[in-house]
């Protein structure tokens, strides 16, 4: 096992009815002044927007509303927050939604506090903030496991680049697998599946071999595949639901990447994917990560064949090459199975995208079985047309 230091410091409230429950205790820890967080208005249609102005108002809070963060968050929308925040001296963000919600609100909570551009800081001069007006959560939509880390993504549309930056991470999240039943199937499905991208990008980093965080990891996806046949057969199942809530925080909250260096190639790939087109994050990932791993998995042989064997159940064959193989053709049925795109025409790219500005721009990372060239990575994107 490598050294680490480890901690989490996000509160979870998990399960139905915690919001009603606990919030209000909660609120009663901050300063007066509430910025609400939310999306594009699917918390007005499920009722989560009055059930928590609600509270707001019992606690005798002032709020201040900060809406329309959009799939794919900007940095434009960051910055607008960071005014509104500052201007009305916000002494609690609460980030009502999804991955994109939480990730806004994360850097809208540093870049309030600090006088120079968190972008140009992060990714030229490499300091990172310690100052934050406090974040809680309330999430709405599972899978990307924001809710417990300090990591954003987001979209520069100035620079075409969509990119992880560290900002807050939230005091509290709530976990409510009933605020998900409003979710479009399509969606919930995405975010499933974006936690088991998680889980692999983790597992096929390094070291491969011996390491507790991974059989915890095995135990997740295998978890996540069981879930989400469970929602294919029975969509509003509860149990299912909060399984997989669960499981999306766990492969985001640090705990299985304990001792690892992480591979998130993948994630990469799909982020400049993203920059360029908008695409959802969740299906961009489930094109790309079969071309991908067909490349890169004769690299990693060995534990390609031990994820073929503990993931999908598949007996070993003659070689380690073979086995590793058969998973990844398990793991690209499965995305069919489950009716994730295939390609990038299915997923709606268009077909005069600007695949080799994509693959140029994507990060090429440290932990991945194979260090890729900007050139495999294009023949990759063009493999998942
Ligand atoms: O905006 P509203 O109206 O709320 O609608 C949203 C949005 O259209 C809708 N939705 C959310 N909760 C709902 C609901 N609709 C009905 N009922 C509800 N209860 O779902 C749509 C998608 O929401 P979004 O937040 O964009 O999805 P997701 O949670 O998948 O987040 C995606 C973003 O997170 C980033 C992605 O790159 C992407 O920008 N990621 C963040 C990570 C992190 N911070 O750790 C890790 C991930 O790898 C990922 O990159
Ligand atoms: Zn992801």
């Amino acid at each position: 096992m490598n050294n680490f230091i480890f901690e989490n410091q996000t509160k979870v409230y998990f399960g139905k009815g915690g919001v009603k429950e606990y919030l209000g205790c909660v609120l009663r820890h901050y300063g007066d002044t509430v910025m609400l967080a939310y999306g594009g208005g699917s918390i007005m249609r499920n009722g989560v927007y009055d059930e928590v102005m609600g509270i707001l108002s019992a606690e005798g809070k002032t709020v201040v509303e900060f809406s329309g963060i959009m799939p794919n968050p900007t940095y434009a929308k960051v910055q607008e927050g960071a005014k509104l925040a500052r201007e009305n001296h916000v002494d609690l963000i609460l980030a009502v939604g999804g991955g994109s919600v939480s990730d806004c609100c994360k850097i809208v909570s540093a870049q309030a506090k600090l006088r120079e551009d968190i972008w140009e800081m992060e990714m030229t001069k490499h300091t990172y903030p310690n100052r934050f007006i406090p974040l809680g959560t309330i999430v709405t939509a599972f899978g990307t496991g924001s809710e417990m880390n300090a990591g954003a993504v987001i979209t520069h549309e100035g620079k075409k680049i969509k990119a992880g930056i560290a900002g807050a991470q939230a005091d509290f999240a709530f976990l409510d697998p009933a605020y998900s039943m409003s979710v479009p199937f399509p969606q919930v499905i995405s975010g499933a599946f974006d936690t088991l991208s998680h889980a692999m990008e983790t597992y096929f980093g390094k070291p491969d071999e011996n390491n507790l965080s991974d059989d915890i990891n095995e135990a997740v996806m295998r978890g996540v595949i069981r879930n989400i046949r469970v929602l294919l057969r029975e969509p509003d199942s509860y149990e299912a639901r909060s399984e997989l809530a669960w499981a999306s925080a766990m492969a985001e909250n640090g705990v299985l990447k304990i001792g690892k260096i992480t591979d998130f190639q993948c994630h990469q790939i799909e982020h400049q994917l993203g920059a360029y087109t908008d695409c959802n994050h969740g299906k961009g990932l489930a094109v790309i990560h079969p071309a991908l791993y067909r490349h890169i998995c004769p690299y990693g042989a060995k534990r390609f064949a031990r994820f073929a064997q503990r993931v999908w159940g598949i007996a070993p064959k003659n070689t380690d090459a073979e086995t590793a193989l058969a998973g990844v053709e398990a793991l690209a049925a499965f995305i069919e199975e489950i009716g994730l795109p295939t390609s990038l025409a299915e997923l709606g790219i268009p077909g005069d995208t600007d695949l080799r500005a994509v693959a140029d721009s994507s990060n090429i990372t440290a932990g991945c079985c194979k260090k890729l060239t900007h050139e495999e990575i294009y023949e990759i994107l063009l493999e998942c047309r």
